[in-house]
């Protein structure tokens, strides 16, 4: 085909979209587009200038750089939570939108966020919704940020509550919000390996190739 191949990765936090998305790309030869990196960039603008991301996030949407993409401070509470409040301001999602669909243009690519598959590429070849329960993705995010340290129950259960917390915000806001494309398909990867998500996600797009 002469179209570029275009794979949407969405999910609720934590599931293992960045996973998935980063393994299918290289094993497809696509670019891989983290879309979470461009609302953490601008909640990390908004609180480097002593703002409230809660507040008017547009001028720093408008004004992000490349650079700001590559910021080792962007995976932090206070960055995941900001994320979100920018996220839900419809200037900001307006202003981030078409840098999206550009770098997907010309190469086709492997995207993860929330609404790739609903807004962003509704045409996707392939949509994949990664989830898991809020127990077992607080968990994959304690042991990915801090490695074997154990994580006592009290503390498991306020990861659990702002993993909660953060996904509601992502899909009861009324822009671009967290949904499962009916043309997506799901994986449910409690109980599954990253490799094993894999697996199945590369079964899926070999069926798709077969058909098209
Ligand atoms: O991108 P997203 O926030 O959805 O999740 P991630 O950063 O890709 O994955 C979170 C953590 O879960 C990583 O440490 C993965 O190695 C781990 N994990 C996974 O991605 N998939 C599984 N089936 C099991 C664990
Ligand atoms: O890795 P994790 O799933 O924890 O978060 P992320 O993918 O980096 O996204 C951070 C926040 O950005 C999310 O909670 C959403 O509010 C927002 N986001 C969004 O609204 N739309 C996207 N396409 C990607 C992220």
């Amino acid at each position: 085909t002469v179209r570029p191949l275009v794979i949407a990765v969405d999910g609720p936090a934590a599931a293992g979209k960045g996973t998935l998305a980063k393994a299918l790309a290289a094993k497809l030869g696509l670019p891989y587009l983290d879309t979470g990196l461009l609302y953490r960039a601008v909640a990390r603008r908004m609180v480097n200038a002593g703002l409230d991301p809660a507040g008017d996030a547009s001028a720093e949407a408008q004004a992000l750089q490349q650079a700001d993409l590559a910021r080792t401070d962007l995976r932090v509470p206070e960055i995941d939570r900001g994320a979100s409040l920018v996220a839900a301001q419809p200037a900001v999602r307006a202003a981030l939108l078409e840098r999206q669909r550009v770098f997907a243009s010309e190469t086709g690519a492997v995207v993860d966020g929330r609404d790739i598959g609903t807004v962003v590429f509704p045409d996707a070849d392939v949509k994949f919704f990664i989830t898991a329960s809020p127990r077992t993705r607080a968990l994959r995010r304690h042991h990915q940020v801090h490695g074997g340290t154990p994580l006592e129950e009290t503390a498991l259960e306020a990861a659990i509550a702002e993993i909660v917390a953060r996904d509601e915000r992502d899909s009861s806001r009324e822009t671009a919000p967290l949904v499962q494309s009916p043309d997506a398909i799901l994986i449910e990867t409690d109980a599954l390996s990253a490799a094993e998500v894999l697996e199945k996600a590369c079964e899926t797009v070999a069926r798709w190739k077969a058909r098209n």
